[in-house]
């Protein structure tokens, strides 16, 4: 398949069934996650969560929840964020009811401030496009996460077993997509660009 024809695939998926996503399909995520590139080829720094345990994900959902009393903040990001990844009022689930979430976390690390996040987004990245590959939808799972980290009495680390110098910066909801997804036009101006 040509690159761009995945790219008019590629969504953002926030509906999905109750089928779970086989062993299979999760062994291909991880291997596109593992087919990343890694600043410094620091693999070693990666540590990847599958979450299955609908009471992980609902500690994580409670989270959000208080974090939306905060209405002031919220109401900054909701007035700069055009998408419906900010659930109203808490209510909703942020991880939209997806059989699976992979959290993806970094070492904690000052050698190079901020590569993590790049590095973070490569991978969930690389593991979408193979999920939208395999006909599944994802989610990339930033809301959660940084309810939880605002709100230090969840303790992320050990909710996702994870060593403690690890922390958990991004996930990526997965699932089989309730509603067929519709090839988009790709255009080149979403995005400005310069030329020097
Ligand atoms: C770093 C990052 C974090 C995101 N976090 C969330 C999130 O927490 N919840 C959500 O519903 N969507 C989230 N998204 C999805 C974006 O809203 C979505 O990619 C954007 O609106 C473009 O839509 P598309 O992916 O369908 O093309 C996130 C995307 C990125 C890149």
């Amino acid at each position: 398949m040509e690159y761009l024809d995945l790219a008019k695939m590629r969504n953002s998926c926030r509906r999905y069934t109750n089928e779970e996503v086989c062993e299979e399909d999760l062994n291909k995520i991880i291997l596109a996650a593992n087919s990343a590139p890694i600043g410094s080829s620091r693999y070693d720094d990666i540590h990847l969560t599958i979450v299955k345990n609908r009471k992980i994900l609902d500690e994580l959902a409670i989270a959000v929840q208080e974090r939306f009393k905060d209405k002031e903040t919220i109401a900054k990001i909701i007035g700069t964020v055009n998408g419906p990844e900010v659930p109203t009022k808490g209510k909703d689930d942020p991880f939209y009811h997806a059989p699976v979430v992979i959290f993806i976390s970094h070492r904690k690390q000052d050698l190079q401030p901020g590569i993590e996040w790049a590095n973070v987004s490569a991978v969930a990245l690389s593991m979408q496009l193979e999920a939208i590959s395999l006909g599944l939808g994802s989610c990339f799972m930033w809301g959660a996460l940084e309810a939880s980290r605002v709100l230090p009495k969840f303790d992320r680390t050990s909710l996702l077993n994870l060593p403690d110098d690890f922390e958990p910066l991004l996930g990526l909801a997965i699932g089989h997509p309730a509603m067929e997804t519709k090839e988009k036009v790709l255009n080149t101006d979403k995005i400005k660009v310069n030329e020097l």
